[in-house]
């Protein structure tokens, strides 16, 4: 093809790999926080605007969730994300000072654009596009972009323009932020440089794989798994379960780990591996509980938890941990292993990891 796989057995595997670059790529020439990186007309739009909607698909929906929570603490604006394919049906509550943003890799899925063209039909002007694809639908028809340089993605299960994407929208958190005077000097500065040191926080996450792989074994064995995260997490846990029901056909569900009790508990066994994302973050508690009540009923955890955390390894207790705690852009890291967890247990597995079954790269009819 067009793209060479080089030392890589998938592009998937490829493309995960790629992400310190994608990410460097996405943020190239930022060197400040400004409205205008997502177009001339940002801070006027910016200024005006009281909430946000996000509309999306697939793993894009998961980056939209991810944002609702920067969005909301950090710029103090209401944000709503809601699923394309939903809200485009649906009678809602037109906000005309609502910014809309649709969020995809292709800029082409249908179901997005009918959102997009359904939300500015009932008078919602103000729209912006994170999107992969410079001259795509999406980007033409929306009045503001921010073009993540992810580059071509060929797996059908996305990864880079996921992280890319949340790239992207903590860019917008950042800037929204900025207009509505919540921004400091220095926390612009120190966010900046945070960001800068994504791509080498992913590398050194990336060497992690020899683990994962270990892992991955045991869980190509499985027909069920459980993920669960709080918080900003959540939204990782739920992406990871895509990702692994997508590639290894093993049927996964994310709960956020404060709903287990409200059913998902009832099906843990030996036989349920619960992967938890458990950052060290101010939930680590309240995690820890919710991993005790999985525990007690012999559930098998495997737990991505952070450099700094005191959560040990022990009997039905797996854990890998992340080389640091990286705060509000910690999301960006934590979903590396899940990606690599799903790709080598579909390894394992023997499925066709870049095609599986029954599912498109770009879902462009209905
Ligand atoms: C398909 C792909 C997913 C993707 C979703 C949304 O289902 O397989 O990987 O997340 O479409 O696509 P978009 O191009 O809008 O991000």
């Amino acid at each position: 093809g067009a793209v060479e796989l080089g030392p890589y057995r998938h592009y998937m595997q490829k493309e995960i790999f790629e992400q310190p670059r994608a990410i460097s790529d996405t943020l190239e020439g930022i060197t400040a926080i400004t409205p205008e990186i997502f177009g001339d007309k940002a801070y006027g739009i910016f200024k005006k605007i009281d909430s946000v909607l996000i509309l999306a698909c697939g793993t894009s929906y998961y980056s939209g969730m991810t944002a609702k929570y920067w969005i909301e603490a950090v710029a103090g604006v209401t944000c709503n994300v809601e699923i394309a394919s939903e809200y485009r049906y649906r009678d809602s509550v037109p906000n005309p000072n609502s910014l809309v943003v649709t969020i995809s890799q292709s800029g082409e899925t249908a179901d997005t654009l009918a959102a997009l063209r359904h939300a500015q039909a009932q008078g919602m002007r103000h729209t912006l596009t994170i999107c992969n694809a410079a001259t795509s639908a999406m980007v033409r028809e929306c009045e503001l972009a921010y073009i993540t340089r992810a580059g071509v993605e060929v797996g059908v299960a996305s990864t880079k323009a996921f992280t890319t994407q949340l790239a992207a929208l903590f860019l917008l958190t950042l800037s929204l932020a900025q207009v509505k005077g919540r921004l400091s000097d220095e926390q612009e500065a120190a966010q900046l440089k945070a960001m800068r040191h994504l791509p080498s926080a992913i590398t050194a996450v990336l060497a992690l794989e020899p683990q994962i792989i270990a892992w991955a074994e045991a869980f190509a064995r499985k027909e069920n798994a459980l993920f669960l995260g709080r918080g900003l997490h959540y939204p990782i846990a739920l992406e990871g379960a895509l990702k692994l029901k997508e590639i290894s056909y093993i049927h996964a569900e994310a709960y956020p780990a404060g709903e287990l009790k409200h059913g998902p508990l009832a099906l843990v066994t030996e036989e349920m591996p619960v992967v938890t994302v458990a950052p060290n973050d101010p939930m680590i508690e309240k995690l820890k509980s919710n991993m005790q009540e999985v525990r007690a009923r012999g559930g098998e955890l495997y737990v991505f938890a952070d450099a700094d955390s005191r959560i040990t390894s022990g009997p039905g207790l797996h854990v890998i941990r992340l080389p640091e705690h990286y705060g509000l852009l910690s999301p960006i890291l934590h979903v590396v292993p899940l990606q690599l967890l799903a790709y080598h247990t579909a390894l394992a597995r023997g499925t066709d990891v870049d095609k599986p079954r029954n599912l498109a790269k770009s879902v462009t009819v209905e």
